[in-house]
């Protein structure tokens, strides 16, 4: 039999897709499941967006593009990169691709060499894809660990030690997927201090909610003096304009640029054009289906997190940004007698039906932080409430009663 390569063997997954199709599959066969785990917004694009796609299909603009995008939307997208983190930045920096997602890869690949042992640090629980594709690009990847104690941002003395001279990446991801948690002006402060002394250490900030953030400024650590130029800026239409099916997401790094364009130019050939106008539009266009959609997503955090708190077992704090809620289930798991999150989660779906995302999901569990199961709450307020209902009537029933 011809066999598959070490680099196809270690290829991961994203389990939000694998709980996704279990949970068709259990509504196609019937039964009722509130669903809290597929990280996109709910909401329609706007109008305005799905007009200018329509356009661009009508006025014959469908073939392929350049592989750094249009120069429109790269323009549009350096402008409005820019503006959100005051920083400036060249539209030939920036590239365009079928999302955020595949910028991952290029810059692992990009910046790390196969088998080498050169060490790329990310954040753990994190998105999945990081550790998926540093062991397909044969990097060694090195989680850091997000702390419930410190708002689930990491400790720059962890990052510090975590560094070896090998280590050619940072990736930070705030706000985060799937805490929920931001980095503040402080933590990026204390980040790029430690990464002055590591002058061969590109990071890679994954900003794709950067427009979803509640109670402060996004502050992105491309912003920082001297660190714009390591740093690949990541950020996309996907979160912010309800646009994850379009494929649209754009990075920014003058180095990097032409190597990102050439692995395009390798793999998708380009964005699809039609989406590329709709993003031209979402960008340049009006702003407040965006900012409805974010004050929206911020009173349906405060719901959630306030009836989750509700539930027995559970402990949730407030998340600033992005539209994760990641409670703390461990009493919850000792209440019902499940082992453990993953145990909570399966019940949760079953006995329940609501379905969640388990932390193992996202990486190991930190020692010592217990147990946290993933809510996504771009879903509508009567989904909320009626889901954590469920949830807490399930944790009532299951209850054990205490060993005498
Ligand atoms: C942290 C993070 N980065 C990147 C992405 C990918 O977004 P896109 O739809 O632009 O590929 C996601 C999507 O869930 C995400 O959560």
């Amino acid at each position: 039999m011809p066999t598959l390569s070490r680099r196809a063997e270690s290829l991961g997954t994203e389990n939000a897709f694998v709980v996704l199709a279990e949970v068709n599959q259990l509504i196609r066969s019937g039964k009722d499941i509130v669903s809290f785990c597929i990280g996109q917004p709910d909401f329609a694009t706007p109008a305005h967006v799905q007009d200018a796609a329509v356009e661009a299909v009508r006025g014959g603009k469908h073939g392929y593009t350049p592989s750094a995008g249009i120069d429109e939307l790269r323009a549009a997208a350096a402008a409005s990169m820019a503006r959100a983190r005051g920083i400036s930045i060249s539209p030939d920096e920036v590239v365009v691709g079928a999302g955020a997602k595949p910028f991952i890869a290029y810059a692992i690949a990009s910046v790390t060499d196969y088998g080498a042992g050169d060490e790329v640090i990310f954040p753990v629980p994190g998105f999945p894809i990081y550790e998926s594709q540093c062991r397909a690009n044969g990097a060694v990847p090195v989680g850091l660990p997000l702390r419930e104690a410190r708002e689930f941002a990491f400790d720059p003395d962890e990052l510090a030690a975590c560094i070896t001279p090998r280590t050619k990446l940072l990736i930070l991801n705030a706000p985060q997927n799937p805490t929920g948690g931001v980095l503040s002006s402080a933590d990026l402060r204390a980040i790029a201090a430690v990464l002055e002394r590591h002058r061969q250490i590109w990071v890679y900030a994954d900003e794709i909610y950067s427009r979803l953030v509640y109670d402060a400024e996004f502050v992105s650590i491309a912003a920082l003096p001297g660190m714009q130029e390591r740093t690949i800026i990541s950020d996309g239409a996907s979160k912010t304009y309800a646009m994850t099916g379009w494929r649209i997401g754009f990075t920014a790094n003058r180095q990097l640029a032409p190597v990102f364009t050439r692995w395009i130019t390798n793999t998708e050939s380009c964005a699809s054009q039609i989406s590329q106008w709709a993003a031209v539009a979402a960008l340049n266009g009006p702003q407040d289906a965006a900012e409805n959609m974010r004050r929206r997503f911020l009173a349906r955090r405060d719901l959630i997190v306030r009836l989750l708190n509700q539930v027995p077992g559970f402990r949730c704090a407030a998340p600033g940004g992005a539209f994760y809620a990641w409670p703390n289930v461990t009493e919850a798991c000792a209440l019902i007698g499940a082992s453990d999150s993953e145990e909570l989660r399966k019940r949760l779906l079953h006995e329940a039906g609501v379905a969640v995302l388990a932390d193992i999901h996202f990486g190991p569990r930190v020692a010592g932080d217990g147990q946290h199961i993933r809510f996504s709450y771009a879903a509508a307020e009567s989904a909320i409430e009626a889901g954590v209902e469920r949830i807490a009537d399930f944790v009532r029933r299951a209850t054990r009663p205490p060993r005498k």
